[in-house]
């Protein structure tokens, strides 16, 4: 992997510090308008990260299976009733023809945790890897589980039923539970559960087991990103703290220190925390540029057609950048100014409900959210405190005293539903 993954780096580190120095003001472009001039990403290196992204666990078996003991979790409780309840998805291409077809006639056990593992010897269960044997009666057992980054960022289309579809990577999957799957593990006390089993779909705290307090933030898309300097809401990610850049922060921080793969993880800013499970046992650093590159392949899906009022948008676009003020923040191609220099704001600038999420963070400062595709992904902000896109801009009414009318505020909202 090593000769492919260094010229798409060295380009990337190119492309930041030409944004790091360059004095041409790119947030002074109209949101949405501008190029980026990103250099092609390259394509078997894109399809190198497909399969890290979707199938590698980084050895965390190890913590799934042998400390928190899913795997018997799994075999003794989980049906693929439960599974979809909890958020689980199905990737219908994996299944061969015969169980689909068992699967419509209703020939296939939907309440038989046995079927769940048929699903994971497939390779068909969305973010989760079994490895699946026989005992000698000729049921199955699970030996070893472990996750990917698919679980929390990649969905289905439900084209084939709720939860059974194709995979859309990137897609935030919103319906899943993070925490009350963990809090079924028998290895975690009576308290450690309660807290995990607390935050609800489509919330996680990637904080909690380093600090220990509980602050749940929505899982983001991981699409849209390709330019941006600074990963995630806080910014913390970029290529002064992670030279395969600001992603592959942020990725390699998940895979050591929460999903628990082997490999190392340092920030001299979260308090010098260190984490390092295995020396000489690292499986993160040499996929982070493939990871990156094919998250960076995905662009932000355009909203569909119909799903918004063409010329009311077109009003509240004049609002966005006039009136309501929003453009001072939400600038350039990308409707973020973090790719002037990396710029971050201080904590006043969010408007959401929660304020402590950032003091935990190594910036301690909010990234401008980048809102390309924002119609996918309700609800907004990182608490999650505005359930819909009417809701951000009544938010922003009221906070910022933009004393917007009634037709000016559905307008704004049809503008922010088309990006
Ligand atoms: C248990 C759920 C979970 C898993 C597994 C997970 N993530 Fe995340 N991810 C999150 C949460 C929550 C955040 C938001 C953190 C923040 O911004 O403070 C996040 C943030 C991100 C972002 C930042 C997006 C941005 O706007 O800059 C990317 C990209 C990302 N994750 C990719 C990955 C990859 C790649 C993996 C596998 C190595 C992974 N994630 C595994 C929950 C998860
Ligand atoms: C002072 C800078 C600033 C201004 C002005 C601003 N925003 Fe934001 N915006 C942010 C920051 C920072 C966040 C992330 C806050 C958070 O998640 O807590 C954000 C988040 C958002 C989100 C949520 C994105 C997501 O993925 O959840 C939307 C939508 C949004 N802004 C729209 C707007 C609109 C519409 C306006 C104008 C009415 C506006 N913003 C004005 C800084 C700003």
């Amino acid at each position: 992997m090593k000769k492919n993954v260094l010229i798409p780096t060295l380009l990337l580190f190119a492309v930041f510090s030409i944004f790091s120095c360059n004095k041409r003001d790119t947030g002074q472009l109209p949101p949405g308008k501008g190029n980026l001039n990103l250099p092609p990403l390259d394509p078997a290196l894109v399809q190198q990260g497909q399969q890290v992204f979707r199938f590698e666990t980084f050895g965390d078996e190890s913590f799934w299976t042998d400390v928190l003991h899913m795997n018997q979790v799994i075999e003794s409780g989980v049906s693929p009733k439960t599974a979809l309840a909890v958020g689980l998805k199905v990737d219908a291409a994996a299944l061969p023809p015969a169980v689909v077809d068992a699967i419509s006639k209703g020939q296939v056990d939907l309440d038989d945790p046995q079927t769940t593992l048929a699903l994971l010897q497939l390779n068909a269960v969305v973010g989760i890897k079994g490895q699946v044997s026989q005992n000698q009666d000729g049921t199955l057992k699970l030996d070893r589980v472990g996750i990917t980054c698919a679980l929390c960022h990649s969905t289905v289309d439900n084209s084939f039923a709720p939860g059974i579809g194709n995979r859309l990577d990137a897609y935030p999957n919103r319906d899943l539970n993070p925490g009350l799957i963990i809090s079924l593990s028998p290895a975690l006390d009576a308290t450690t559960k309660a807290i995990y089993a607390s935050w609800g779909p489509g919330m996680y705290d990637p904080r909690f087991n380093h600090d220990g307090l509980s602050n749940p933030v929505v899982i983001p898309p991981a699409f849209g990103l390709y330019g941006l300097p600074k990963a995630i809401f806080t910014g913390d990610g970029d290529v002064q703290h992670e030279p395969a850049g600001p992603v592959a922060y942020w990725n390699r921080y998940v895979a050591v220190t929460q999903m628990h793969g082997h490999g190392y993880f340092a920030d001299a800013r979260l308090d010098n925390w260190v984490v390092d499970h295995r020396e000489n046992d690292d499986l993160v650093t040499d996929k982070l540029p493939a990871l990156q590159a094919y998250q960076y392949s995905i662009s932000a899906p355009a909203a569909p057609a119909g799903s918004f009022d063409p010329s009311a948008a077109a009003r509240g676009m004049v609002l966005f950048a006039g009136k309501a003020q929003c453009a001072t923040c939400h600038s350039g191609p990308l409707f973020t100014d973090v790719i002037d220099g990396g710029k971050l704001h201080p904590q006043s600038a969010s408007v959401a409900l929660d304020k402590d999420y950032v003091k935990r963070s190594a910036t301690k400062l909010w990234r401008v959210t980048p809102l390309k595709g924002i119609w996918q992904h309700p609800p907004y902000f990182h608490d999650g405190s505005a359930k819909t896109l009417a809701d951000v801009v009544a938010r922003y009414d009221q906070e910022r005293g933009l004393k917007l009318s009634t037709s000016e505020k559905a307008d704004l909202t049809e503008y922010l539903k088309s990006l």
